[in-house]
């Protein structure tokens, strides 16, 4: 994988995107995220899997940088200049989407940055995701699938330093899914962006992915390259999670 980054020359020395330390999130006392050590590095495409419930969009709410931990610390780029907000992006799980036309939607993030009229970059992320044709309907008229592109495509346009996808292929068919997986990864070889990407999909996981963390309960059952977590889950429960297996 070729590795580019704006702020870091020296990939060995400063190769990280985040570092966790004793990260605990609650909500109302009861915890919903328990990690004592993770690391993402830059460059990467990390997958975050697990059941219902396991903290994987409580996680990506934390990278996003959106609120801090209740406990703990989430350094982003420990090595650099911290990450800023808007060198990040989150797509949601439920796309978050105002009603107004399907292009200004995908264009909204970039119109917020000041950019006006017709905007070559909002045209060919909205051609590449089958959705020129589109354009003009009101975003509400869309299928779910189709809005989960839209979101896509707003997030994509802003060419983020950190893509963060919180299922973002959930509601689409097979080819779209395809699609969707060979427009990020396209991408993250073109630019070197860090994606973290929850899924749960498991075969998606272990197409998409170089590294791997599977979540239950808020806690890390396993975490490390895709491969090796797949090879040797190292518990009974982690190996039945990516089994398919029910384990709770
Ligand atoms: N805003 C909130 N207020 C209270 N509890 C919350 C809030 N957000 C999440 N939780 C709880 O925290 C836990 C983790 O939620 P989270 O949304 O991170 O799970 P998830 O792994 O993304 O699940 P799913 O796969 O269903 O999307 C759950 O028990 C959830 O009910
Ligand atoms: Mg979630």
């Amino acid at each position: 994988m070729r590795f580019v980054s704006a702020w870091c020359d020296i990939p060995n020395t400063c190769a990280l995107a985040y570092r966790l330390r004793g990260v605990q999130h609650r909500y109302d006392q009861r915890l919903a995220l328990d990690l004592p050590a993770w690391e993402v590095r830059a460059g990467s495409v990390t997958a975050v899997v697990g059941p219902s419930g396991a903290g994987k969009s409580t996680l990506l709410r934390l990278l996003a940088l959106l609120e801090p931990p209740s406990a703990g610390e989430v350094i982003s780029r420990p090595a650099g200049p911290p990450l800023a907000p808007g060198q990040v992006t989150l797509v949601y799980q439920r796309p978050l989407l105002l009603r107004t036309s399907v292009y200004e939607n995908a264009a909204l993030g970039l119109r917020l940055r000041g950019k006006r009229g017709r905007l070559p970059a909002v045209d060919a992320l909205l051609e590449r995701l089958s959705l020129m044709r589109q354009a003009r309907r009101p975003v509400a008229s869309l299928s779910g699938g189709e809005q989960q592109r839209v979101a896509l495509a707003r997030a994509l346009a802003l060419g983020p330093e950190v893509l963060l996808l919180d299922e973002p292929t959930a509601n689409l068919d097979p080819a779209h899914v395809a699609l969707v997986e060979e427009i990020i990864r396209e991408r993250q070889q073109d630019t070197g962006m860090t994606v973290v990407w929850v899924t749960h999909n498991l075969f998606q996981a272990r197409r998409i992915s170089s590294e791997l963390l599977v979540l239950w309960e808020g806690r890390p059952l396993a975490a490390g390259s895709t491969e090796a977590v797949f090879a040797a889950p190292g518990s009974p429960e982690a190996q039945a999670f990516l089994r398919g297996e029910r384990i709770w």
